[in-house]
């Protein structure tokens, strides 16, 4: 059984289409719980809903929020091999990063590298990409680093959208397209067929 811990801040869309993808009941790709940088959020609901534990995180001690350094015990002892960002807006902290190096994945509503980096996320990204009047978006799943939106690109999904109207109709193009991409990344790393090689990511068939 392949586990893997979700981190989300919101609306936990990508959640339910990981939960849809992969029936919790059967043993192959498992959603051991779920991390948000708040105390409750519609994305909790779901993973309440599925029996999936969740837990808030701050960088400070707060009132029913745990410190990094709690989570990192607590994916440890739940023995996750993947962690997976999916809407979360908070930068990860170096030491996460350093104990799952390789082992976190974020989702970006656009083709990295264009339109990535700080304060770059949700809608601000549609818009960015709305006015430059780009002709095709999409999604991008890369590697998790200690720079917001850096590391290495797992898979790229790219959608037309040159007949747009407004921002909001190229975040619902582009979010059709993440919650085919991810579950489908997530399924590669299940089976191993993630790999590295002169530099460049490889799904394997
Ligand atoms: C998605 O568009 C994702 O690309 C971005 O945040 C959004 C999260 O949406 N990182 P949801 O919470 O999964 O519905």
């Amino acid at each position: 059984m392949y586990k893997i811990a979700v981190f989300v801040s919101g609306r936990g869309s990508n959640l339910k289409s990981i939960l849809d993808s992969f029936p919790q009941d059967e043993n192959e790709v498992k959603v051991v719980c779920v991390v948000s940088d708040k105390i409750d959020c519609p994305a909790f609901e779901t993973a309440h809903q599925n029996n999936i534990k969740t837990y808030s995180i701050s960088n400070v001690n707060k009132e029913y929020y745990l410190v990094y350094s709690e989570l990192i015990s607590i994916l440890d002892n739940l023995k996750v091999d993947l962690i997976v960002l999916a809407g979360y807006l908070k930068k990860i902290p170096d030491e996460l990063i350093e104990q799952y190096e390789k082992r976190i994945i974020n989702i970006h509503p656009a083709l990295l590298p264009s339109f990535g980096g700080k304060g770059m996320y949700g809608s601000n990204v549609h818009k960015a990409v709305f006015e430059k009047s780009v002709q095709v978006s999409g999604a991008t799943i890369h590697f998790v680093d200690k720079i917001y939106d850096n590391g290495k690109i797992i898979a790229q999904q790219s959608v037309n959208i040159g007949n747009v109207n407004t921002p909001k109709d190229i975040a619902e193009r582009v979010l059709k397209i993440e919650h085919q991409l991810l579950p489908f990344v997530i399924k590669k790393f299940s089976m191993n067929k993630v790999v590295e090689r002169n530099n460049r990511v490889y799904l394997l068939n």
